[in-house]
């Protein structure tokens, strides 16, 4: 059994806490959020330095707060991790033991928390501390992964390109159909295909498209089509990177 604090209620804590609860390993001991907890059946508070004896407290703050809340935080020489993806342990206050729980998936509040598939990027200063992050993962039911910071950073990185920058081109492809009273719903299984693709195929054996063909009729059309200025510098540069992929 591992008794857990956990310290924020945004994307992630919301999703942790509903994880917790599901397992009879764990046992959530305080869930710390400065805001008013819709879960009211647990035990939360929002006294930062009214803080219980718990073996491992998990920050789910903005990046930007981590340093500031683990200061408040009233505890001495305990285990106190991260969730953030591009910070090092050593952001968090150094009167305690620190480490790094950084969850390598996209959460949303108002995604409904489902079963998800989230690898654990885990970290710690003091070797010992490892196995406890190691039984948390198990006791969580995920997958975790020991990665130091450098290798951290950059799977941050890649993360970014491929959640974020690719679902701010589903964000586009969402407002060209709308613009043109067109439902973005008949597109869902062609994005769906996509990404189930790459799981069994390397991204750049994948590509198809006007870019990977050459076909410079149907590109030129494509950008006679768009009439905004960035969604044209974005469609040439993604065009050019393919083709130079592919040595066009
Ligand atoms: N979202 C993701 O997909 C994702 C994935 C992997 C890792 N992460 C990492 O997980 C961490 C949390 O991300 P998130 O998406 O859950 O952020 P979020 O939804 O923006 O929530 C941030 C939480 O931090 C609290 N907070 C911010 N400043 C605070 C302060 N000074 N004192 C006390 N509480 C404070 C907020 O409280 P209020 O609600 O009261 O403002 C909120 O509960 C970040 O390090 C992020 O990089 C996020």
């Amino acid at each position: 059994m591992i008794n857990l604090s956990i310290i924020g209620s945004g994307n992630v804590g919301k999703h942790f806490i509903a994880l917790v609860q599901n397992s009879k390993d764990l046992n959530l001991i305080q869930w710390l959020s400065r805001s008013e907890s819709c879960y009211q059946k647990i035990k939360t508070t929002s006294d930062f330095k009214n803080i219980e004896k718990a073996d491992v407290y998990v920050i789910c703050v903005s990046d930007s707060s981590i340093h500031e809340v683990s200061k408040t935080l009233n505890l001495h020489n305990q285990l106190i991790v991260h969730t953030s993806g591009i910070n090092h342990f050593n952001i968090l206050c150094d009167n305690n033991r620190r480490g790094v729980f950084y969850p390598l998936q996209t959460f949303t509040k108002e995604n409904k928390t489902r079963e998800l598939e989230i690898p654990i990027c885990i970290e710690s200063e003091y070797n010992e501390d490892i196995k406890l992050l190691i039984d948390l993962c198990k006791y969580l039911n995920l997958k975790y992964y020991q990665v130091d910071y450098e290798k951290r950073k950059i799977l941050h990185l890649a993360a970014v390109f491929s959640n974020n920058f690719s679902n701010h081109l589903y964000s586009i492809a969402y407002k060209i159909t709308k613009n043109n009273n067109i439902d973005f719903d008949i597109l869902k299984p062609l994005i769906q295909e996509t990404a189930n693709k790459i799981l069994l195929l390397e991204p750049a054996k994948a590509q198809t498209g006007p870019a990977r063909r050459d076909d410079m009729v149907t590109i030129n059309n494509h950008l006679k089509l768009l009439k905004n200025d960035d969604y044209r510098n974005i469609y040439k540069t993604f065009t050019q990177l393919i083709k130079d992929e592919n040595k066009l």
